[in-house]
């Protein structure tokens, strides 16, 4: 099918490349001419593993073509919108970019164009698109409006698009239904050829969910705003963990295993960042309150998260006493693992507390330093883990990346000042790195201070430095 998809996030290219790798024809357009010319010249905008070589596969057979939004809007019979819905200052979703292509497809098209909206949105935003598309209609278009809510998480979004547990589409027609149904079918039946496995091992046909548009709005928004408010929990109880001598990771094991309640969304940590649990739960919370219903719940869920940034700087000051002056190397940068993004990542809050409190920050992150320079112009960016750790009082992890479980302990020994991590993510386990020698302060567990045996080497170690130290001086 000729598919058109406008705006080219991470959401729209993934939405490009996975329909393209599922045999349709499909156009992408985007009003940031920067972006555009980049996507035009086989260039990804962001990092997103594996989306570059399906976007350039695509692009070499033909199927996948970039340009500007009038030739999108002759393009596609169906026509995806994956705009941004940043947040307003009140906390609403600003919808101004939505309502511009609204307005361009009334003015342009004429024929029949199914209208997929697939950014998140508040509910009813299918009614009001429905109603501008009707008062700015100059050319005979015929339409459905559907809403068809992306569930791609950054880091993994080709695969959650290609083996999604379920497929969300809200419809107000039979007409609109069948033609969604057409264009997910190779995903439905999974019967497509996977870029990312040769025998993908992922092939669970996933479920082809059909209600109202209102209903698909709304899951979207409460599964994220569900999976927050598992996250903040689990963040609340590691505080009670921590006041009492429990470990939240038994915690969470335990009440994982209730299938009722699962595993996922429960490692408690420094807070949830990104482009979409933040917004989202203000939004949802924004149309509850419009709609006459108060949200506490989630409310709480809010405040919680936002206190967990001021929690952990606290954890660094028990530490050091006095932040001023003292060298932090701060891994991990990025929102999560595997993604480039730092829109409202803990990170940035973070990083900005311990500068304000006057100390000396080191900071590596494998994939994100290019997009934190703008929040964070001023500490020192670091080639990698060991450089970012020279002469530091403490290392700080804010991002779980892999390369962080890697990294040479007894290299690291000797490259600190203070043997000292702060684990905002809870990478390791205790005692391992206090084997190294390292005092290691997680979340929601005991503190593990160096083992004596590692002492006794570090005491040895240090001693030898010394008198090196005296020698040198006396000499
Ligand atoms: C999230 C949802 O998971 C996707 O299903 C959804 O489509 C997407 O938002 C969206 O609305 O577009 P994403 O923001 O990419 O995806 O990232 P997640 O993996 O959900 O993580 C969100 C935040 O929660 C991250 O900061 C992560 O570190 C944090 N988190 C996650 C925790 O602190 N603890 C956990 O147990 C899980």
């Amino acid at each position: 099918m000729k598919i058109s998809v406008i705006g080219a996030g991470y959401v729209g290219l993934t939405t490009d490349a996975c329909l393209s790798q599922i045999g349709h024809d499909v156009f992408c357009s985007e009003s940031d001419i920067d972006k555009l010319s980049k996507l035009q010249s086989g260039v990804m905008p962001l990092f997103e593993p594996h989306l570059e070589k399906v976007i350039e596969d695509a692009r070499r057979s033909g199927r996948l073509h970039f340009g500007a939004t009038a030739e999108a809007i002759d393009w596609g019979r169906a026509i995806f919108i994956c705009v941004g819905t940043p947040p307003l200052a009140n906390g609403d979703a600003d919808l101004s970019a939505i309502e511009g292509v609204a307005r361009a497809i009334a003015k342009r098209a004429s024929g029949y164009r199914l209208v997929v909206e697939k950014s998140t949105v508040p509910v009813q935003t299918g009614s009001q698109l429905r109603k501008h598309l009707s008062k700015h209609n100059t050319n005979g278009l015929d339409y459905d409006v559907a809403s068809n809510p992306e569930f791609l998480r950054e880091g993994s979004s080709v695969e959650d698009f290609l083996h999604p547990d379920r497929i969300v589409v809200g419809v107000d027609s039979a007409r609109a239904a069948q033609l969604l149904r057409e264009i997910y079918e190779p995903i439905i039946t999974q019967r497509f050829t996977c870029p990312l496995h040769a025998d993908c091992p992922k092939r669970n046909d996933p479920v082809f969910l059909v209600t109202d548009t209102g209903s698909a709005e709304l899951i979207k928004h409460a599964s994220n705003s569900f999976l927050a408010m598992k996250i903040s929990f689990i963040n609340m109880v590691a505080n009670l963990c921590e006041v009492v001598g429990a470990d939240v990771t038994k915690v969470a094991q335990g009440m994982g295993l209730d299938p009722r309640i699962g595993p996922a969304f429960l490692s408690p940590g420094i807070g949830f960042g990104g482009f979409c649990f933040p917004k989202d739960v203000q939004a949802f919370i924004r149309i509850a309150q419009k709609s006459g219903c108060d949200f506490s719940l989630l409310k709480e869920v809010e405040k919680i998260n936002q206190r967990r940034i001021e929690e952990f700087v606290e954890k660094v000051r028990q530490e050091l006493w006095v932040v001023r002056g003292k060298k932090i190397a701060v891994w991990g940068l990025a929102f999560k693992p595997n993604t480039d993004d730092v829109r409202f990542a803990p990170s940035i809050a973070l990083v900005k507390s311990l500068m304000a409190e006057g100390a000396d920050v080191r900071a590596y992150d494998p994939e994100a330093m290019e997009k934190a320079k703008s929040d964070l112009p001023n500490i020192s960016y670091c080639s990698d883990p060991y450089q970012a750790a020279e002469g530091a009082d403490a290392i700080v992890i804010v991002t779980e990346w892999d390369e962080f479980r890697q990294v040479n302990w007894k290299r690291l020994r000797s490259t600190v000042e203070h043997p000292l991590v702060i684990d905002g993510r809870n990478m390791f386990v205790p005692e391992e790195i206090s084997r190294h020698g390292f005092r290691y302060i997680s979340v929601g567990r005991n503190s593990v201070v160096p083992s004596q045996s590692a002492i006794a080497d570090v005491n040895g170690q240090r001693a030898t430095e010394a008198n090196e130290d005296v020698q040198e001086s006396l000499a």
